[in-house]
């Protein structure tokens, strides 16, 4: 059986490399490193454990940081790893900090990369994981796609080998996932909350929470909204609340960050998401709630043209201003694709490797 080297780090990574790992069981040995990148339980443990994955193999510890000692560092550890187990092929996901890493890892060693996720782009290269996307896409063997914009943004930067559209395995997690929020999950009942009457909000990054201004009128903003606002508060965002002594209005309540079971009913419920985060758009859309985004420009720009997601920016006056008047379109077209890509990324590396 061949080997294939899975790199996760943050958040994000489990819930995509949960799918991926189950199709992959049949067909690979798969060894999973852990960066370390997110390392508080309720940002990386409690999302093993709820999603009932196995634990990775190796932990290598590295959080926190500047973004080049951070990336520095998993550069040195991988390879120590990499050079030991030997895979036949290093899959990566989405475009954090652990996924350039692992990228570059994977190319130093001359180990042909899988980039799940490949060719989003914001075209905003301020952003860190911009930067992450682009150099990951660029020395990856196997391009696996969510959408068609992707695609296009590939065939521009003249990447077409290897390019395949299977779908957003976040799909898959949130087939899965939803059941057994739906069963399990107390979180609407503990907080008191009824359907449609609160809207959800997170922020986590860099360009809002790390500019004193960004993050006041953010802020502000929840503060004006006419709703309650549940609001779980990751640990960049939380530093940068306490440190800079934020007044919190009332209705917007701050609560810890919340396993994959929890927030799944959360959004379902919500009137309205507001967020920075690339998932919750795409969660946002495929649960059907309206999603303002706290950024000026999105990777998702499907959820966008059909009418469902919302640019903001950080205007508190804009943002306040969606929220009371903007209604979403009625339709929801299937964009994100059957919710079987983690078997197809699995068959095509089957195929590929064997
Ligand atoms: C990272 C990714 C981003 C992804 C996000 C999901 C990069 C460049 N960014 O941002 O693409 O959408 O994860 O959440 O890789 N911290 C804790 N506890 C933790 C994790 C982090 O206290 O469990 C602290 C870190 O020490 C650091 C800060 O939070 O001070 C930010 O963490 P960082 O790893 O830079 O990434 P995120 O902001 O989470």
């Amino acid at each position: 059986m061949k080997t294939i080297a899975s790199i996760v780090g943050a958040r994000p990574q489990f819930i995509k490399a949960a799918p991926v790992s189950r199709a992959l069981t049949s067909h690979f040995n798969e060894v999973m490193i852990h960066t370390g990148q997110h390392y508080d339980y309720e940002m990386s443990d409690l999302f093993f454990k709820e999603m009932d994955m196995r634990q990775p193999d190796f932990n290598l510890g590295i959080g926190g940081g500047t973004h080049g000692a951070q990336t520095g560092m998993m550069l040195i550890e991988l390879e120590k790893v990499i050079s030991a187990v030997k895979p036949d092929c290093v899959l990566v996901y989405g475009d954090t900090n652990s996924t350039l890493a692992g990228a570059l890892t994977a190319a130093k060693a001359g180990i042909p990369l899988a980039h799940v996720e490949a060719g989003l782009r914001s075209y905003n290269r301020a952003m860190p994981e911009e930067v992450n996307r682009v150099l990951t896409d660029h020395v990856s063997s196997w391009l696996f796609c969510p959408t068609d914009a992707a695609i296009k943004n590939l065939q521009k930067e003249g990447i077409t080998k290897g390019v395949h559209q299977i779908g957003d395995v976040i799909y898959d997690a949130l087939l899965r996932n939803l059941e057994i929020a739906r069963a399990k999950s107390q979180i609407l009942e503990r907080m008191s909350l009824k359907k449609g009457e609160y809207a959800l909000a997170t922020v986590h990054r860099a360009g809002n929470t790390d500019d004193r201004t960004n993050m006041q009128s953010i802020l502000d903003a929840l503060g004006s909204l006419p709703t309650r606002v549940i609001f779980p508060v990751h640990p960049r965002t939380r530093k940068r609340i306490e440190e800079w002594k934020f007044a919190i209005n009332e209705n917007v309540s701050l609560i810890e960050p919340l396993g994959p079971l929890d927030i799944l009913q959360l959004q379902e419920n919500a009137d309205c998401i507001l967020t920075d985060s690339g998932g919750m758009q795409k969660e946002a859309y495929l649960l059907g709630a309206r999603c303002i985004t706290l950024r000026d420009e999105t990777e998702w720009v499907e959820t966008v043209s059909a009418g469902w997601n919302s640019l903001a920016g950080v205007d508190a006056k804009r943002i306040r201003a969606l929220y009371g008047t903007w209604k979403p379109a009625r339709e929801r077209p299937l964009l994100y694709g059957d919710g079987h890509a983690a078997e197809k990324i699995a068959q095509i590396l089957r195929d590929e490797l064997n």
